[in-house]
């Protein structure tokens, strides 16, 4: 499974307003800045479907895309949540992010998936541990995806993967492995619809 033609259909500030589209769902979040746009366009090899911006914090709804296969017809749909951890928002947008974003999670029947991006810079902060934490907690699947990836050198590269699934294994869950991305090179997306492959078809098909 790969698809590169998509639309963004709208943005949404609450749940409740997002449109019942029977299509499985793929939701991608982290903090801002992360990638979470760029990484869209990439895996999508589209340039300017999801705006991406050098000022974090930009996105603060549910942005929605549909993706379509070759003959047009309607295949999935990816969500752009809003980015976290943005140092400069107020405690009630903090909580009105944490509101909307559960909502999202907790209520959409059609998704298959989480993409938790993390920078590859960074690594896996408290932030995203306690997402992770939440996620499985309600039972949700998540590919934890390291953004940036080319801005490390091989040695990096590989310490960041060590020590992101090091941290991950503290989950008593599925084992979690990172994907390295780059949305420079387009590293990591073959894998990336691979993960998403499997969350919708069986392995039979
Ligand atoms: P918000 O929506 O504001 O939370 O940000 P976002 O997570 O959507 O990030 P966005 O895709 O807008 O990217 C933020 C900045 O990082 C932009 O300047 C991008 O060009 C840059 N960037 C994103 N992905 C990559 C990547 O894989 N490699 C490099 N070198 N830069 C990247
Ligand atoms: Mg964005």
């Amino acid at each position: 499974m790969r698809f590169n033609k998509a639309k963004y259909l709208a943005s949404y500030p609450q749940f409740k307003l997002a449109p019942k589209l029977n299509l499985p769902e793929f939701a991608f979040g982290g903090r801002s800045n992360v990638g979470k746009s760029s990484l869209i366009n990439s895996i999508l090899n589209l340039k300017k479907l999801a705006q991406t911006s050098k000022t974090p914090g930009k996105t603060k709804m549910l942005n929605y895309f549909k993706i379509m296969d070759n003959k047009n017809s309607d295949k999935l749909l990816f969500v752009d949540l809003p980015g976290f951890g943005y140092a400069k928002v107020s405690l009630s947008m903090k909580k009105s992010w944490q509101k909307l974003v559960e909502d999202y999670v907790e209520g959409s029947t059609y998704l298959q998936g989480f993409l938790l991006l993390i920078d590859s810079r960074r690594g896996l902060r408290d932030e995203e541990l306690q997402l992770v934490e939440y996620l499985i907690h309600i039972d949700r699947d998540i590919c934890p995806v390291l953004t940036k990836s080319d801005k490390l050198n091989n040695q990096q590269r590989s310490k960041v993967v060590r020590d992101t699934t090091e941290q991950l294994r503290v989950f008593n869950s599925k084992p979690l492995f990172p994907i390295l991305h780059s949305a420079k090179t387009g590293r990591g997306n073959d894998l990336l619809w691979r993960w998403m492959s499997e969350r919708i078809f069986d392995e039979s098909e």
